[in-house]
């Protein structure tokens, strides 16, 4: 029984059958319509989600399975005491897959190791979150026509933002990845993810604490929101969170196929009016994290061959 709880518990491989089931999902939504017919996914989530949760929910409909699930702590037995791993023992007498966010760091690995059915990590902390990342990746190659030789620059909070610790993860792998890390001092990068991911692999990288300087350089541009549930004081949220706001005006020296990410919720870091850019792909994003979802819940059902 196979878990998603890291990015690396996909090979490369695996990662681009997933990429060419959810095309084909795309194209051929009719023929996957049923795949999941009699089939439940529970969704537990300990943290707010809009995006992810309500993806996983959509994508099994969509394969024509159920869904149950609680989308706070304070309704869930968790409010008594419980702890995750009963939590998830439970859950796994009514769900045959589940999808867990968790404020704590490692809490979805946990649970892998108590749950009788396949768990996918939806967000731990400020560490990982897998399937933004399968998103992110799906989003990549629609838009570059696939992985090698891109400039990616991250922006924003990259020390609490797990979504850019999981992309920086998944595309080390490719031949010619650069990294631009454009963060406040006291948001920059873990030390893990230079010492664990970029240093063994050789990965370029950059750091700085401006934007518009290196805009002309990037690829992809990935916005991040500054992650206000992660600070121990308000005032250094409030002094950090305005730090980046792109702006039309800002995007003045960059490439005309740049790819502007974000994960979403955006707070202030995007102006509404980049939206309408045709360089703006981080709607697309949004919608391509459910088919990419509906992928991973077939393989991880055993219902696809990838
Ligand atoms: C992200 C998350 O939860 O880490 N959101 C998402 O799942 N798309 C990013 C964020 O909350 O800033």
């Amino acid at each position: 029984m196979r878990s998603l709880i890291d990015i690396k518990d996909l090979t490369t491989d695996e990662i681009e059958s997933l990429i060419a089931v959810a095309e084909d999902i795309i194209a051929h939504p009719d023929v996957y319509a049923h795949k999941c017919d009699g089939k439940k996914l529970a969704t537990l989530f300990f943290e707010p989600s809009t995006r992810t949760r309500l993806s996983f929910e959509a994508a099994m409909y969509e394969l024509g399975g159920h869904v149950i699930g609680f989308s706070s702590a304070q309704n869930s037995s968790t409010a008594k005491g419980e702890s995750v791993s009963d939590t998830v023992r439970t859950v796994s007498c009514y769900a045959d897959i589940i999808a867990m966010r968790h404020p704590k760091e490692g809490a979805p690995l946990v649970a892998s190791r108590r749950a009788s059915v396949p768990i996918i990590n939806a967000g731990d902390g400020g560490h990982n979150h897998p399937t933004q990342t399968l998103a992110d990746l799906l989003t990549i190659h629609r838009e570059k026509g696939g992985f090698e030789n891109l400039t990616i620059g991250l922006c924003g909070d990259l020390k609490f933002g797990r979504t850019v610790h999981s992309l920086m993860t998944a595309m080390s792998r490719y031949a010619g990845t650069r990294f631009v890390l454009i963060s406040p001092e006291e948001l920059c990068i873990p030390e893990y993810i230079k010492s664990e991911v970029l240093d063994p692999q050789g990965i370029p990288y950059t750091e700085c604490r401006e934007l518009e300087p290196v805009m002309h350089e990037l690829d992809i541009l990935y916005m991040t929101r500054v992650q206000r549930e992660r600070f121990f004081n308000e005032a250094d949220y409030v002094r950090l969170k305005d730090t980046y706001i792109l702006t039309e005006e800002k995007l003045r020296t960059a490439r005309e196929n740049l790819c502007i990410m974000h994960p979403l919720p955006r707070v202030n870091e995007i102006s509404v009016s980049v939206d309408d850019d045709p360089r703006a792909c981080y709607f697309k994003q949004v919608l391509y994290g459910k088919y990419i979802r509906m992928a991973l819940i077939l393989k991880l059902l055993g219902e696809a061959n990838v």
